[in-house]
């Protein structure tokens, strides 16, 4: 299989990453494997871990870096990054010099049929990235209480008409239960007021990327991973994050401030002592965004933002 997927921000996000040739790294999202590409370029005796939750990915890059693969170079892990810590403590790591992360989907996964991510597509509700899991769009959509719906709708898919577009859903399903994506399309079209379908890009898309966030709990994987990954980076060492939504976009953004933060000054303290300074800085104060010619060549690259951080210190050891 053809895996058809565009690396954004690939340059941006391996160079804020600063690899040591000699260092271990992880990317949580391999996909296509674009990224891992270019971080095995700038490894020598270094090592890179690289995580996917869908078998497709590790299939097909198990046959595009064979080589890699044989040497040691580079290792495929088929689980979700949430499990970071635990999954590298399986192979022995548990300190590393970089993670990178290329958050949501890969456009394979999009144009997959099958796979039920793209209203584009007719095909079981499904949007799953990992095929063992049970949690399907369909259950949501059919079985999740009302309440739970709108929730979804209008945190994850920030629609205004999130309570509306639940309703139709409700009253649909009392019918019959909704099991393709082109039922669900049908659905939302009608609780979206006829002049507000004709701006902002196809009527289902909210709604689609909602059910994908709570069907993946994309957020939760996100914040648990990045925690884990915070405390398993050296000195020196870095996370990059390119996020596609606000959401997680504001996690990432939230969380390296936080652990970036200057504690304020106490009234009269010159200069802020040693231990009390943070022990990681940022490394970009604003997100880095696509350049204009790869926003045009690749229009998925439009939404992304590159957030870095780095490591300064271990608190309580001495390096
Ligand atoms: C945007 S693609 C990555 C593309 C890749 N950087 C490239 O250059 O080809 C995101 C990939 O991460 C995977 N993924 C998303 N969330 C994940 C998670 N929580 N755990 C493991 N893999 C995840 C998806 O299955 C998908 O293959």
């Amino acid at each position: 299989m053809a895996f058809e997927h565009v690396t954004v921000l690939q340059q941006e996000a391996v160079d804020l990453l600063a690899v040591k040739a000699d260092g271990l790294y992880v990317d949580a999202t391999l996909g296509g494997g674009g990224h891992t590409g270019r971080i095995l370029d700038q490894l020598t005796t270094g090592r890179l871990y690289a995580f996917d939750q869908d078998q497709s990915a590790i299939d097909y890059n198990q046959a595009q870096y064979a080589a890699a693969i044989a040497a040691g170079r580079l290792v495929l892990l088929h689980d979700n990054f949430r499990n970071l810590e635990t999954a590298l403590a399986a192979q022995g790591v548990t300190a590393v010099d970089g993670v990178l992360y290329d958050l949501g989907v890969s456009s394979v996964q999009f144009d997959q049929g099958d796979r039920g991510f793209s209203y584009q597509h007719d095909a079981p509700l499904d949007m799953r990235m990992d095929q063992r899991q049970s949690l399907t769009a369909q259950t949501i959509v059919n079985d999740w209480p009302f309440a739970d719906l709108v929730r979804v709708l209008t945190r994850y898919g920030e629609d205004r008409f999130g309570k509306q577009i639940a309703r139709k859903i409700e009253a649909a399903r009392a019918k019959q239960r909704i099991v393709t994506t082109f039922d669900l399309v049908a659905i939302v079209k009608e609780g979206i007021p006829a002049p507000a379908r004709r701006h902002g890009g196809h009527p289902a898309k909210r709604t689609f990327q909602a059910l994908r966030v709570a069907v993946n709990d994309e957020l939760g994987a996100l914040e648990d991973s990045l925690t884990q990954a915070l405390a398993l980076l050296r000195p020196q060492g870095r996370i990059a994050a390119i996020s596609f939504q606000s959401q997680e976009d504001r996690l990432i953004k939230q969380m390296f401030r936080e652990k970036s933060k200057q504690p304020d000054l106490p009234r009269g303290l010159p200069v802020l002592p040693d231990e009390q300074a943070p022990d990681y800085r940022l490394l970009t104060k604003k997100a880095i965004k696509p350049t204009a010619a790869e926003e045009s060549q690749n229009h998925r690259s439009t939404s992304a933002q590159l957030r870095g951080i780095e490591r300064i210190k271990v608190v309580g050891k001495k390096q």
